[in-house]
């Protein structure tokens, strides 16, 4: 190779480093140290391969902001005492099979922003059960395999967002009883399921903002009495039931503003449910009725909540006119579709209501009763717009919240707005 080599003097030596190992046992274009750790650091050197030298008493190794592509099942094998291993920000699209198996001792793995991996092997983590910190956000991924976190029971902090996950499966954190963070804002989640949270006992942060979430089912946070904030912003949520939300004993931070939230009888339970939250909140804005838009649910007199105002089959077509518009139908099967909210009349109002016409008195009627006729519901409650709250009140709830919520301490990767 050197007698290849055409060029000056002082690239044929940086070339001659890169091919041989350094005498000193720190690979070449990296600089090692001891104190307070072994550590080799070789972030932002443009290398394009990890080190083949690494010693083997490092307990960090960085290599953020390289061009690495592909992580080897050797790359580290040899590395027995790692605890500290930063790959972020570089071009990984593969890690091969067994790459972080033995580092018994590995407690933070940051491969984040790698947005070409887009795949990561089910047993890819297996075996750290010392992990405490897992950065896997902008890495493309449109799928967590089955069993990806099993066994990594140190996990405190996992940061997923900034990908492309559309669904979670069941039991995907039933491991991780000691995890506090979970970051997965700004991916394609459509539903949270009931088994999708299961086992985070003391999860105290849940950041599901920015999804496209339109449905979270009854049993969805029943293990989250820990968890003190919850972001549900920018997700295309009409409706919560005050069931899914009851398990949140411990909540303190909550935003649901950036929704299409449909302020009918549906609501009542979520209403009912902010009479006891002690917490703080976004606002809420109203999407239906047209009546109500823009005012903030919560904050709703208990009359604006009686009736259904549309037919669910209008109620489909307002939400969701952008993606008809474009050509796109959703079909009866589409998981939309399903999660759409009824009309609140039950069968059982319906005869109440078809029995109590024969009732001479309407003064009989109670207060919650339910006309069976949406247009002249919709009339009614355009009615009452002029008892709604004004816009001054709204404005100091969510600076209130603001201000809570600015005493909180984030890490790196959160994004909010708060002016
Ligand atoms: C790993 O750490 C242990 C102490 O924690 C030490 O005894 C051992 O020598 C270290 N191994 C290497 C290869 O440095
Ligand atoms: C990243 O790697 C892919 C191949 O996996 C390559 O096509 C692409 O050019 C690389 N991007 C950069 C910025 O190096
Ligand atoms: C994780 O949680 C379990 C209880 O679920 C506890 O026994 C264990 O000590 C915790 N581990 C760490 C590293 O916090
Ligand atoms: C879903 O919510 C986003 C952000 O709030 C919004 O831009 C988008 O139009 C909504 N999509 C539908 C289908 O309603
Ligand atoms: C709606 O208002 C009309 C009069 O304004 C009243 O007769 C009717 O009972 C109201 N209906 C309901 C459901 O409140």
């Amino acid at each position: 190779i050197l007698q290849k080599c055409v060029c000056g003097h002082l690239l044929c030596l940086v070339l001659w480093f890169n091919l041989v190992p350094v005498m000193n046992g720190c690979p070449a274009k990296c600089v090692c140290y001891s104190e307070p750790r072994p550590t080799v650091a070789c972030q932002q050197q443009g290398l394009f391969s990890i080190p083949t030298e690494i010693p083997v008493r490092s307990q960090r190794i960085f290599l953020q902001s390289n061009k690495l592509t592909v992580v080897r099942s050797t790359s580290f094998s040899s590395v027995h005492n790692l605890t500290v291993l930063w790959m972020y920000s570089n071009n990984i699209s593969h890690i091969e099979a067994g790459a972080f198996y033995g580092l018994e001792r590995l407690e933070e793995l940051d491969i984040g922003d790698n947005s070409n991996l887009r795949i990561i092997s089910p047993t890819a983590f297996r075996g750290l059960t010392k992990l405490h910190t897992l950065h896997l956000h902008r890495c493309g991924l449109s799928e967590l395999p089955v069993g990806v976190f099993r066994g990594l029971f140190s996990l405190q902090y996992l940061y997923l967002q900034d990908n492309n996950l559309l669904a979670l499966h069941d039991d995907t954190f039933l491991d991780l009883a000691n995890l506090t963070y979970l970051f997965i804002h700004n991916n394609k989640i459509k539903v949270v399921t009931d088994h999708m949270l299961r086992g985070l006992i003391n999860l105290d942060r849940l950041l599901l903002h920015q999804n496209r979430i339109i449905h979270v089912q009854q049993q969805a946070f029943n293990d989250l009495g820990k968890l003190t904030t919850l972001f549900l912003f920018f997700n295309n949520l009409t409706m919560l039931t005050g069931e899914a939300m009851n398990p949140l004993v411990s909540l303190q931070y909550l935003r649901l503003n950036g929704n299409q939230w449909i302020c009918d009888c549906r609501a009542r339970p979520l209403w009912d449910w902010f009479k006891r939250f002690k917490g703080s909140s976004s606002e809420l804005e109203c999407h239906i009725p047209t009546s109500l838009t823009g005012k903030d649910l919560k904050r709703l007199k208990s009359d604006d909540l009686e009736g259904c105002v549309d037919s669910p089959s209008e109620v489909q077509t307002s939400i969701f006119n952008t993606k008809a518009r474009s050509g796109k139908f959703l079909s009866l099967d589409d998981p939309l579709v399903e999660s759409i909210p009824r009309c609140c009349l039950s069968d059982n109002d319906k005869s109440s209501i078809i029995s109590s016409k024969s009732l001479p008195d309407p003064s009989s009627y109670n207060s919650r009763q339910i006309t069976n006729n949406p247009l002249k519901e919709k009339e009614n409650i355009s009615n009452r717009r002029s008892r709604a709250e004004s816009p001054k009140q709204t404005q100091r709830s969510s600076n209130n919240f603001c201000r809570a919520r600015k005493s909180l301490i984030w890490t790196k990767a959160s994004s909010y707005h708060c002016s």
